[in-house]
């Protein structure tokens, strides 16, 4: 399999990374020349790696071709190229649907979108994707693992919870903030809080037969502190706050 990558930026850095570490049957794979600092990286780390003349050549080269500029150059970039009848091609350029690529493409091609997170470098990432496609799903299932959609509103919705990275980071932050204003270090308190919720999310994916209501509880005494944290966030309107932001994003998503 050639695996192609027109836009050579931080998310197809994770990609490339991602795949040549794993145990993909990949023969080569091609990334556009630019950005020319990341492509000559990853050529020059990874045997695997060529660098394409431009654009075109990628197309023209690969089997599964990854469509990875930004969503704002994309109008610019698509339509500019020939694609072949059949062509495997995935775009992972958010805020753009299905029907707009297919009317920049033009060409008959089999269509997905994926959203890959960063983690994917690491084969621990998972990727959005859809509609199903097993040859796809494979190669982001060994970049870590790989949620098939079948509707676009499941997407969207998938679109919308991957933007809770950041309020993971917020919360963290503003915990350890919390901790700091009564007098801990900072370095101490982030090496109490990260390791927490790393466990605490290890075992969400660990115990996924386990309803997370159930997981809620059985980190909770009854009467106990964790009980009364989860109630005062609760009824001081942070599960409102969260749900209402994630209707918005939702609607942003949809466009
Ligand atoms: N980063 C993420 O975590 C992530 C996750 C999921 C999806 N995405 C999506 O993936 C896409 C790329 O995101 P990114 O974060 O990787 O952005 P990025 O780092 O800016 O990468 C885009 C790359 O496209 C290159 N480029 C510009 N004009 C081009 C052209 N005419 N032909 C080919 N390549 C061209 C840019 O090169 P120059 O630097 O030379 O301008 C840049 O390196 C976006 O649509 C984004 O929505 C990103």
């Amino acid at each position: 399999m050639r695996i192609g990558f027109v836009g050579t930026g931080t998310i197809t850095e994770a990609m490339v990374t991602g795949i040549v570490g794993s145990g993909l049957d990949v023969t080569e794979i091609l990334v556009s020349p630019r950005n020319q600092e990341i492509a000559a990286r990853l050529s020059s780390r990874f045997p695997s790696v060529r660098i394409a003349k431009d654009n075109q050549d990628v197309v023209d080269s690969a089997d599964v071709l990854f469509l990875a500029v930004r969503p704002q150059i994309a109008e610019e970039v698509i339509p500019a190229l020939a694609f072949r009848a059949g062509q495997t091609v995935v775009s992972v350029i958010a805020a753009t649907d299905r029907s707009k690529l297919l009317a920049w493409i033009r060409e008959d091609v089999r269509l997905s979108q994926a959203i890959p997170l960063p983690f994917v470098a690491d084969r621990q990432g998972v990727t959005a994707i859809y509609p199903p496609h097993s040859e796809i799903a494979a190669i982001f299932a060994a970049l870590g693992s790989a949620v098939e959609c079948e509707t676009k509103e499941e997407y969207d919705l998938l679109a919308a919870a991957s933007a809770l990275m950041g309020s993971y980071f917020g919360i963290l932050d503003r915990a350890t903030g919390w901790l700091v204003e009564k007098g801990m270090s900072r370095e101490k308190a982030r090496a109490y809080l990260a390791p927490l919720f790393a466990s605490l999310a290890q075992t969400a994916v660990s115990a996924d037969g386990t309803p997370l209501e159930v997981l809620r509880r059985e980190f909770s005494t009854p009467g106990g502190l964790n009980e009364q944290v989860f109630d005062d966030f609760d009824r001081g309107g942070g599960t409102r706050a969260l749900t209402d932001a994630l209707e918005r994003v939702l609607s942003r998503v949809q466009g």
